[in-house]
């Protein structure tokens, strides 16, 4: 047996603790169950499923792993030392590493327990206070959030998948981290990164795995709870579930995206210096080279103060090549198809408010055909009717003169049976094919 667990072979196990756990106080652990379906159902990300259950009379999330993952005992053992050495277990779902803790499918699998954090996923509880328009609780989880990073870069840890996946908020509205297969301490420093490059809706294009990679999506999220407190109801527009408010393709240049546009017609300078930010990151070979405080201090480059006007080339700001991880895989559905940027149109892209755009060049030109064939059709309806009546006129003047009637009789009656072709044929291409004309 070499592949890991499936989430269904975890949910099968641990129906029966007895069997399956060594360990007194977890064969004895009760799981919580589903109300309807009686059975143990776990939240699950991308690489583990977590359980909660009660352990020892006290709540616990035992989290199993569906796939391959750097994760070792040694590094979740030095990373919950510096959670406790660096003052950080407010902030952090407190872990430990359980070596061969379970039996699935013939052979013993590794675990983390960890403390059971009662809460929401960040875009959960985000959703809740839009749905409500609490503006001002918006503004306060933007103001915890940032305080939240100033703490965690300050005792120089990284998390290194932070998404609204990764970050709980418990009952008492205290932001906790979870998920450190990707994280970094001090510790680490010179040792391989985890193959884990975090969700793609929040990093930039290169990643260095080190102490300042939660600085972008840092930003990422400060700006969107930011946003949202000035305008809750975009939020229907762009969150797809697996996002706040930005995607991968809003970080591509020219960042002439929906959501880009909307953060603008905010007209708010807080935003729009942390917008121009945030653009200013996602220069090619950009990558993060200190904390959120200290990136938000800086004066950004004139070439990213508004997303309408960004010159051609506008110059990389400077930063070490290391080729970035592999991209984490997704979890959820994932916009496929998107269109690269320079695939994009080239005007800012229509938004919710926005007045309509003005006609491309093909619609021009179709309105001016569309005028000329009317002058010509005019025309020949005038110039024919004119013919006609002289040859009537020739007629009634003058009995003799009928033979030199004929001519323009015949001419006019040549061009008013073309001026009818013509429109008839029109009329037919109009017509939708299938359809009799
Ligand atoms: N300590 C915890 N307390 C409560 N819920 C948790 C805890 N750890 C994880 N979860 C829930 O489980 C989900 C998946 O866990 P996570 O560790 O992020 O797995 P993955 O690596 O697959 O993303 C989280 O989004 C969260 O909802
Ligand atoms: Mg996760």
């Amino acid at each position: 047996m070499t592949g890991y667990p499936s989430a269904e072979d975890y949910i099968r196990a641990v129906q029966r603790p007895d069997l399956v756990f060594d360990r007194p106080e977890l064969a004895e652990a009760r799981f919580d169950v589903h109300p309807m379906l009686k059975i143990p159902v776990p939240a699950s990300g991308t690489t583990a499923v977590v359980f909660r259950a009660t352990v020892g009379g006290t709540a616990q999330a035992l989290r199993f792993f569906t796939r391959e993952d750097a994760s070792t005992q040694q590094r979740y053992t030095a990373l919950n030392a510096w959670f406790t050495e660096r003052d950080l277990t407010g902030d952090v779902a407190n872990c430990r590493w359980v070596d061969d803790a379970i039996l699935v499918n013939g052979r013993r699998w590794p675990m983390v327990q960890m403390e059971w954090v009662d809460g929401r996923t960040l875009d959960r509880h985000v959703e809740d206070l839009v749905e409500t328009d609490d503006r001002a609780a918006l503004e306060t989880l933007a103001g915890s959030w940032r305080d939240l990073l100033r703490r965690i870069q300050a005792a120089r840890f990284a998390h290194g998948d932070l998404q609204h996946g990764n970050v709980l908020v418990d009952t008492a509205g205290r932001l906790r981290l979870v998920d450190f297969d990707s994280s970094w301490i001090t510790p680490f420093t010179g040792s391989p990164p985890p193959s884990e490059g975090g969700h793609r809706n929040y990093q930039p294009e290169k990643r260095l795995w080190g102490p300042w990679m939660d600085t972008f999506p840092g930003l990422v999220v400060y700006l969107s709870l930011l946003a949202l407190a000035r305008e809750p109801n975009q939020w229907e527009q762009f969150n797809d579930g697996e996002n706040l408010l930005f995607r991968h393709r809003d970080y591509l240049p020219p960042h002439r995206t929906q959501a880009w546009s909307w953060v603008e017609r905010l007209h708010d300078p807080q935003i729009d210096g942390l917008a121009a930010r945030l653009r200013a990151c996602c220069a090619p070979g950009w990558t993060a080279t200190g904390d959120l405080e200290g990136l938000i201090a800086e004066p950004v480059p004139w070439w990213t103060r508004t997303a309408a006007h960004p010159p051609a080339g506008a110059p990389p700001e400077p930063g070490p090549t290391t080729a970035p991880p592999r991209p984490r895989p997704q979890p959820g559905p994932r916009p496929t198809g998107q269109p690269m940027w320079w695939q994009q149109p080239t005007g800012p892209q229509p938004g919710p408010t926005q007045p309509p755009p003005t006609q491309p060049a093909p619609a021009r030109a179709a309105v001016a055909g569309r005028v000329l064939r009317a002058v010509v059709t005019a025309l020949a309806w005038v110039f024919g009717s004119v013919l006609i009546a002289g040859a009537l006129v020739s007629l009634a003047s003058s009995n003799n003169t009928v033979i030199a009637a004929l001519p323009a009789l015949v001419l006019a009656l040549i061009v008013l049976g073309l001026v009818l072709v013509v429109r008839r044929r029109r009329r037919r291409r109009r017509q939708p094919p299938g359809k009799a004309p």
